[in-house]
């Protein structure tokens, strides 16, 4: 099988009597789907390697068709999994600095003070360990783009310095007072809700708004059904491809189950999965572990309306401390009056330990 097999993407052919088996058949072989294109529709949204032709994919691409050879910072939002850094480096491989490095920093998984020296790099001395210059990946980035990934991980006391890079294009290393201009284009990606963040005041309002210049959605794969059997055949070659074996069908019923499924973990799940499949199929017809397929959001656990706001509730006063009042208290962040939720705690038996009272 070569890399470029076509897979049938039609979804009518996955429903329609049950004895059509899904075939993966070669390159120039007669394909009996004349909507499905030789490489998985790359081609026609000509944006390598970043498979789908659902509407809600190709909105998104359109924008990035749009914003890419622009300076524009882009925000790309979307749950895990979605394609958030594909999309990235799409961006900067069809801008003017694509010959350039996109370099790229995972906000969430550094503490905020090396985040801090990550980013703006530091001086030798400037802090207890900084044994030698280091250069920040902002000037590591100069003429070319910067991925900031997780953006919404950033802690607020390093986000007004990002402001300033994104309003000024300058900042000082850490222990240095020389002020540096930059030239660098920022892409960045969060899961989170942005704007919720700002109510809460966990996010600046003020980073937001720069950042919101030109928000890009990716859509979750349970929104694009339609991509499923395309995904499934791209992944299923490359895997086979890897460890040269042959698979030649997807059992429909095995198809359906696929686009059918709500797909949480999104593409990198639907990857996995491929790979475990490919992995486990004696023959040239994938086996699916289609028990893999829990799916927790289809399956909600039976609980009560009163179950729900106690939850909502206790998470509440958790997060603010169990302080009830005032502008940042519960009540406040649940959109409702101090005695309104101190009646419904009441009811639901909420109470408070610092009070003498025992938690429900
Ligand atoms: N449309 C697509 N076509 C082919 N592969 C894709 C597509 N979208 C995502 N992938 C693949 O799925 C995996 C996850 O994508 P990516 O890392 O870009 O997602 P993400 O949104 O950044 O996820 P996270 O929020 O968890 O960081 C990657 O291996 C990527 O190559
Ligand atoms: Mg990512």
């Amino acid at each position: 099988m070569g890399a470029t097999a076509t897979f049938p993407a039609n979804k009518r052919t996955l429903s329609g009597s049950g004895d059509a088996t899904n075939e993966l058949t070669a390159p120039g072989s007669a394909s009996t789907n004349s909507e499905a294109p030789a490489d998985g529709g790359a081609s026609r949204l000509k944006f390598d390697g970043i498979i789908g032709e659902s509407q809600a994919l190709r909105q998104a691409l359109r924008l990035v068709e749009m914003v890419a050879p622009t300076d524009s910072t882009v925000l790309l939002v979307g749950e895990t999994g979605t394609g958030k850094e594909l999309i990235a480096r799409a961006i900067h491989e069809r801008s003017p600095r694509k010959n350039r490095a996109m370099v790229k920093l995972n906000c969430a998984a550094i503490p905020g003070t090396l985040l801090e020296s990550e980013l703006f790099g530091h001086e030798r001395g400037a802090f207890t360990g900084a044994v030698a210059q280091q250069i920040g990946r902002l000037e590591l980035a100069e003429q070319g783009s910067l991925f900031l990934d997780e953006i919404g991980d950033v802690p607020l006391e390093i986000q007004p310095k990002l402001l300033r890079v994104l309003q000024e294009r300058e900042f000082e290393r850490l222990g240095s007072t020389r002020t540096t201009k930059v030239d660098v284009r920022l892409v960045a990606a969060t899961h989170r809700d942005l704007e919720r963040m700002v109510v809460d005041r966990r996010f600046r309002g003020d980073l937001y708004y720069r950042l919101n210049v030109f928000p890009i959605e990716v859509p979750p794969l349970r929104d694009r059904a339609e991509d499923v059997p395309l995904l499934v055949g791209h992944f299923v070659r490359h895997f086979a491809q890897r460890i040269d074996k042959v698979i030649e069908t997807i059992p429909p019923q095995t198809m359906e189950a696929l686009v059918n499924y709500s797909w949480p973990g999104n593409i990198r799940e639907l990857q996995n999965l491929m790979e475990r499949a490919v992995l486990l199929s004696p023959g040239s017809v994938l086996r699916v572990p289609l028990q893999c397929l829990r799916n927790p959001a289809s399956k909600p656990k039976s609980r009560t309306l009163a179950d729900a706001e106690r939850e909502l509730i206790l998470a509440t006063l958790k997060e603010t401390g169990w302080v009830v009042s005032g502008p940042n208290g519960a009540a406040a962040r649940l959109g409702i009056n101090r005695s309104t939720l101190q009646f419904r705690m009441r009811k639901l038996g909420i109470v408070s330990a610092r009070q003498g009272w025992i938690k429900a």
